[in-house]
């Protein structure tokens, strides 16, 4: 995937750069679709009443997401290092400070953050491949799935062992630093998890619902909008395109001169809103036909995809297929949310690229036996945001992504000068007159006054 020449007269990236442009739109591509499109996307959408939500987070992607991961790759192929100390060289030649490193630290932390639970979710993930293999969810009904998923995050033991498995094929893949054959798994993935959801579609559209589920998705309520859902569509903006934690600069790192920043960054956000579009307008359909709550939380898409397949023919099937490809997502996004933890272990603590993977994957592990709980025994402990779940991911989502996407504007937009960004997004035309418009203004002022509007 790498290859050792550098193929421009700049600077050239010590660690080689991507064969192809495809190579780093799939490797982007597989941080980004992950558990956030088809677990998170619509179960925060049905916590926060859908349409309007649904429209402020396709706004965010767009005015705010877009900059922010373009800012992001510019960066990152300015700097061609790993994201703190880019951000050191940048920060000095751009005549501003050295302690824009600090920018990297806060990505660092909030890697480790979510991963903390989002290896939870994808241990469900694991378990779910499993449950559907043995039938048990073959022509089961709503309340019998429902059992199923509560009877199972109920259980402390199987969540807790769940997690330690996932977070064991994490860290396996970590230590050995195997990317290559993880970019042939997504080239596969993304198209397989495509069709699967294109499939469960077909059938929420015959489940005499989806009229229902689309005035849910797309209709706005703006009375039902409160300046905590910005927040959370903000969040949820950042947290699918896996941009404000400067893994998206770590590979813009190796990313060939001649390749054009906007357009990757159109394929890959692109891809990543129609995978979150499709799991919305597959579930949705299906709480409405089978009486369920859109506010159910976290369980939304275990309680209701098992059911549609359970009615399908060849449902054990495409259901264990299904599971098996969303815990390949997932597994493809903890990579990318371990890896910056990892390297900066590496090159700060001065250990093994092995030993590095399995001390900050064991910290991780221990961090997220807090989300574990949080479902079972500590599900009656709440504070703040909620359960210990509840908080992790609101700090990590809705406060770190947001303001290090901040920070990420202000320096492409403001810091770095104007020269230096044109450079990298080909020109002064009217995509970088656009781009240089949001990131200086529109994105910074958005994110503040949404930061603003909440937290106080
Ligand atoms: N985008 C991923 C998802 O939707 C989660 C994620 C957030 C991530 N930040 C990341 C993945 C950084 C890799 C790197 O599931």
């Amino acid at each position: 995937m790498l290859s050792n020449q550098a193929g421009d007269g700049k600077r050239a990236s010590l660690h080689g750069h991507w064969s192809s442009r495809m190579a780093f739109i799939l490797a982007v591509t597989g941080s980004a679709v992950g558990l956030g499109n088809i677990w998170k996307f619509p179960y925060i959408a049905g916590q926060n009443g859908g349409g309007a939500f649904v429209l402020v987070y396709l706004i965010c992607v767009v005015v705010i997401g877009m900059p922010v991961m373009m800012s992001e790759i510019l960066i990152g192929r300015r700097g061609r290092r790993n994201p703190i100390a880019t951000m050191e060289l940048l920060g000095r030649e751009e005549g501003s400070s050295p302690h824009w490193r600090l920018l990297g630290a806060l990505g660092v932390l909030a890697g480790v953050l979510i991963l903390s639970y989002y290896s939870v979710i994808a241990g469900w993930t694991l378990a779910y491949i499993v449950k559907s293999a043995s039938g048990v969810f073959d022509g089961a009904s709503a309340a019998a799935v429902g059992d199923e998923f509560g009877g199972f995050v109920g259980s402390w033991q199987l969540v807790l062992f769940c997690h330690s498995l996932f977070m064991a094929l994490t860290v396996f893949v970590v230590a050995r630093g195997v990317e290559g054959g993880l970019e042939r798994a997504v080239r596969f993935m993304v198209p397989a998890l495509l069709i699967l959801m294109l499939m469960l579609l077909g059938y929420s559209i015959n489940s005499g619902f989806f009229g229902q589920g689309l005035a849910f998705m797309f209709t706005p309520d703006w009375s039902k909008l409160t300046w905590l859902s910005v927040l959370a569509a903000l969040g949820q903006a950042f947290f699918t395109l896996s941009i404000g934690m400067g893994a998206i600069m770590a590979y813009g790192a190796y990313l060939p001169e001649e390749t054009s920043i906007p357009n990757a960054s159109a394929a890959v956000v692109g891809a990543d809103t129609a995978i979150a579009m499709l799991a919305g307008l597959a579930i949705f359909p299906l709480v409405f036909a089978n009486g369920l709550d859109p506010a159910d939380g976290p369980g939304l898409v275990f309680d209701t995809l098992p059911l549609a397949f359970g009615q399908m023919a060849g449902g054990v099937f495409f259901s264990t297929v299904f599971f098996l490809l969303l815990s390949f997502a997932a597994w493809t996004s903890a990579i990318g949310l371990m890896e910056p933890a990892v390297a900066w272990v590496v090159e700060h603590l001065n250990q093994s690229r092995a030993q590095a993977s399995i001390f900050v994957g064991g910290s991780i592990w221990i961090l997220g036996v807090g989300s574990v709980l949080s479902f079972n025994l500590l599900s009656d402990v709440t504070f703040l945001a909620g359960t210990i779940f509840d908080n992790i991911d609101y700090l990590t989502s809705n406060i770190m992504l947001p303001l290090a996407g901040l920070l990420i504007t202000v320096f492409a937009g403001w810091v770095m000068c104007r020269n230096s960004t044109a450079d990298e997004l080909g020109g002064s035309g009217l995509v970088y007159k656009v781009w240089r418009l949001l990131a200086r203004y529109v994105a910074p002022v958005g994110i503040l006054l949404v930061l603003y509007n909440t937290v106080t």
